[in-house]
């Protein structure tokens, strides 16, 4: 079974995603294990202190080394560990090929940061791979890391249902998805393209290529030229 640890100063902040839905599932049928680490357990301060001012000066706390330090030290005492990922900004972005190698790879380490970050030592040291989710910042790596772990999970075999679902997702061959549609076929005036309902199932795969690659060249044409 993989497992996948995350290392937090807000552990509660991660509860609400893992709660429901496919990642839930997964951990329910035990093809993953995902497990939170309150970095406050692993200070060795009186106060539990995790963070402190900068170096150098300016604004902004610091998640310190000691506390990241010993919370890997106790997971990889026990385990083995593929990956030591740090969830920051400052990273390359995470895509589906990421996300397609990391649900085959061995166990994961998720370090959330939090504030200015963590002290680079880390960094330098320890992590082995590091991700954003996009070009915006966020108030710590919780929401990143359950972002980051949801787009794995669902790509590990036996979670999903219908297993041919993952293979068409957007991006898994660098195309967008195509348009969907359920019941009614007609909704006030507005229809379901006809092909759809034809039965003919060459005509609807040629159908879904060709509306996948008109979105990919209209909304993301740099996804072509990959
Ligand atoms: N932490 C804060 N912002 C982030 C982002 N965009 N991606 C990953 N981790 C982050």
């Amino acid at each position: 079974m993989k497992k996948i640890e995350i290392i937090s100063a807000t552990p509660q902040l991660l509860e609400s995603p893992f709660s429901g839905s496919i990642m839930k599932r997964a951990v329910d049928k035990k093809i993953v294990q995902i497990n939170f680490h309150d970095l406050k357990n692993f200070s060795s301060s009186k106060k539990k202190q995790i963070d402190d001012y900068q170096f150098g000066g300016g604004s902004g706390m610091v998640l310190m080394i000691e506390p990241i330090f010993n919370c890997i030290n106790f997971l990889k005492k026990n385990d083995k560990y593929s990956e030591v990922i740090y969830m920051t900004p400052d990273a390359p972005i995470l895509d589906q090929k990421t996300s397609n190698k990391l649900s085959i790879s061995g166990n994961l380490i998720i370090i959330c940061g939090h504030y200015k970050g963590i002290d680079q030592r880390i960094r330098d040291n320890f992590v082995t791979m590091e991700i954003s989710i996009g070009d915006y910042v966020l108030s710590g790596g919780e929401l990143p890391a359950a972002v980051l772990c949801d787009s794995i999970v669902r790509l590990i075999p036996g979670v999903l249902n219908d297993e041919t679902s993952a293979l068409t997702d957007s991006f898994q061959d660098n195309i967008l998805a195509p348009p969907v549609y359920t019941r009614p076929s007609s909704f006030n005036e507005m229809e379901v393209p006809a092909v759809l309902l034809s039965g003919d199932q060459k005509k609807i795969e040629n159908w879904r290529e060709k509306k996948s690659f008109e979105k990919t060249k209209k909304i993301r044409p740099d996804l072509l030229s990959k």
